[in-house]
């Protein structure tokens, strides 16, 4: 069963095999209940990889992953999803031509296994509705609910995928690169929006741009080659001259 007072997310030497690589080498992390974790490192490090076994996406070579206390190595991505595990994913996996809301509304009734009725329209689901509305407004998006997806800006675009994760509930939330490919206004837009997240949700965000990983996280983990290379505070991480030094290619330790 899923423990009460568990991390959030317990990885054990967890590791996966791409052929001769290791794109994610005895990987070993904790994260607490409510804690705001980034994971950054060079391109190629296995951060994305690292979110696919925790998400299920990929199965580990060995190692183990828990989530609240509960062991979910082998465990297939949508029971970890009704665990409270939620993941971004690219917009290009909704429905492009419903409107935003509809897609909101067919994200979460998905999840709960409601029985869904072809025939009742969307807006019957009226608990769903206002659910929905609400997390549309929290990320500043309201007035867009009946624009049709395809209608949408790229930032708008990061902006509803992120709704997406947020309309399941999870308590555990997977963020991969939100801010990539977005103007400065948009990223900033972004920054907020995730540090407005409830603080009962915990999350890992892998995070190119430093400025926003240190305002969205309390803690840092650095993977290079596939380890844990580093872990620390925004301070203890930018005082380091080894994680300097893996950007610039110089340090080769693992
Ligand atoms: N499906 C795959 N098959 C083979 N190699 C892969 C696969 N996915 C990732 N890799 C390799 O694993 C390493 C880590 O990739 P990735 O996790 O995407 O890194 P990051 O997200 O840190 O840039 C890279 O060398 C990448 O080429
Ligand atoms: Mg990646």
């Amino acid at each position: 069963m899923v423990e009460s007072g568990a991390p959030s997310l317990e990885c054990q030497g967890l590791t996966k095999r791409f052929g001769g690589l290791d794109a994610v080498r005895n990987v070993n992390l904790q994260v607490g209940a409510g804690e705001r974790r980034a994971i950054i490192g060079p391109n190629g490090a296995g951060k994305t990889t690292l979110f696919n076994l925790i998400s299920g996406e990929t199965s580990a070579t060995s190692g183990q992953v828990k989530i609240f206390g509960k062991d979910i190595t082998h465990m297939p991505s949508h029971r970890r999803a009704h665990l409270g595990l939620g993941r971004t994913f690219q917009i290009t996996n909704i429905f492009p031509t419903l409107t935003i809301i509809e897609n909101l509304l067919v994200a979460a009734v998905g999840l709960k296994k409601m029985k869904f009725s072809m025939f009742k329209p969307l807006v019957g689901y009226r608990d769903l509705h206002e659910r929905a509305l609400e997390i549309l407004a929290s990320v500043g998006m309201a007035e867009k609910a009946n624009e049709s997806v395809k209608n949408l800006s790229h930032g708008e675009q990061r902006q509803i995928e992120i709704t997406l994760v947020l309309i399941t509930n999870p308590m555990l939330v997977l963020l991969d690169e939100p801010t990539a490919g977005l103007s400065p206004a948009e990223s900033t837009m972004m920054t907020s929006i995730i540090k407005k997240f409830d603080p009962k949700i915990t999350v890992l965000i892998i995070e190119h741009d430093m400025d926003v990983a240190y305002q969205v996280a309390d803690q840092i983990t650095v993977l290079h080659q596939g380890c844990v290379f580093v872990e620390g505070t925004q301070k203890e991480i930018s005082n380091d001259p080894k994680v300097q030094e893996i950007y610039f290619g110089k340090e080769d330790r693992c």
